[in-house]
């Protein structure tokens, strides 16, 4: 099969999340601090609140106004600068959304029920039955992607599929639809997969949002505390760093490590055989201190919700902008009737 190619487009970058809840130190060291990175590097960047795709496993989306917003907090106290980075909700983006119905012409409800995310969550719902939005939510996400014209997407494993959904879109939309010059509308976006660290709950398992095992990146210095504190290790006093035969040791190890910008087998072999209590407390000091310049300006930043969603709102016009150009070009191809 012959593709046609894709426009040689400048690197931009899409990624996202959706806004269920606070950020944590998984997401800060997995994805967030790779964001503020790629923007300091002059790269373009877009960072979307995923406030529709709340609704794919759930019924209600639950305080989302609340929790939008703070998630935008929570890039701006990690870094982020809206001046530089487009930070936006793609509810709030009407030619991103219509992108969706062209869309899902050409992918085939096979094709979607074999996507091994989609069978992840549905498995993990909290509907009874599985919506045709659940169904379909990786070709909006194609629409989220290509509305941008993205070209990398920072994202973690289980968001690969998806990818493979948005190039599969991009690729049969250019195809069936040309520009008159044979070029296709659409880039192929690439996942960029970061080596993000394994970083356990406090109760052992995935460091997850719905769990309650996470330590938000809000948190306070006491709580961070506790939590730490309440953290599970095993009985052995030496600290070891070997995330196979003693993860949640290794976890607390590593974590202390990311925040000191350290190796973690250096971290391990200091702490010798001072046993789980000592490696709590030098996390807890490790995690706090790393964290106290992002906390202040966190802090600042929450006392102005009236700024959080002037940067939503800023963020949806550019968003929205681009947006609507690539729905010109897809209407124009289409031979759609202005
Ligand atoms: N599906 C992603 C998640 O569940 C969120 C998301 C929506 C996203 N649109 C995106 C991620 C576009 C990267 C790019 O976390």
């Amino acid at each position: 099969m012959t593709t046609t190619p894709a426009p040689t487009p400048t690197e931009r970058v899409l990624t996202g999340d959706r806004p269920t809840g606070p950020l944590h130190l998984g997401h800060y060291f997995g994805t967030l601090q790779n964001r503020v990175r790629l923007q300091n590097q002059g790269v373009e960047m877009f960072v979307l609140v995923a406030d529709y795709q709340v609704i794919t496993d759930r019924d209600v989306a639950d305080r989302l106004a609340e929790h939008t917003e703070n998630l935008v907090l929570d890039y701006l106290a990690a870094g982020l600068d809206p001046e530089r980075t487009t930070i936006f909700a793609h509810s709030a983006v009407p030619a991103l959304n219509q992108l969706m119905l062209p869309f899902l012409s050409l992918v085939s409800v096979a094709e979607l029920s074999r996507n091994p995310t989609v069978k992840d969550e549905i498995a993990h719902s909290r509907q009874s039955g599985v919506s045709g939005l659940m169904f379909t939510y990786p070709v909006h996400q194609a629409a989220d992607l290509l509305s941008c014209k993205a070209t990398l997407v920072p994202v973690g494993q289980d968001q690969v599929p998806h990818l493979e959904v948005a190039r599969t879109v991009a690729r049969r939309f250019n195809e069936r639809y040309p520009h008159a010059d044979g070029t296709g509308v659409f880039p192929a976006p690439q996942p960029l997969l970061s080596e993000a660290p394994m970083l356990l709950g406090t109760d052992g398992g995935k460091m997850s949002k719905s769990r309650g095992n996470a330590i938000s990146l809000g948190a306070t210095e006491d709580e961070t505390a506790r939590l730490i504190r309440g953290a599970k290790t095993d009985a052995d006093r030496r600290i070891t760093y070997d995330p196979a035969t003693r993860p949640e040791v290794s976890s607390l190890v590593l974590l202390t490590a990311l925040c000191q910008e350290r190796d973690p087998e250096t971290v391990a072999e200091e702490l010798g055989d001072g046993g789980a209590a000592a490696l709590k407390r030098t996390t807890t000091e490790a995690v706090n201190e790393h964290l106290r310049p992002l906390r202040t300006r966190r802090a600042e930043l929450a006392a102005d919700r009236t700024h959080l969603r002037q940067v939503l709102r800023d963020g949806a016009q550019r968003a929205g902008a681009v947006a609507e150009a690539t729905l010109a070009e897809v209407r124009e191809v289409m031979g759609a009737v202005i």
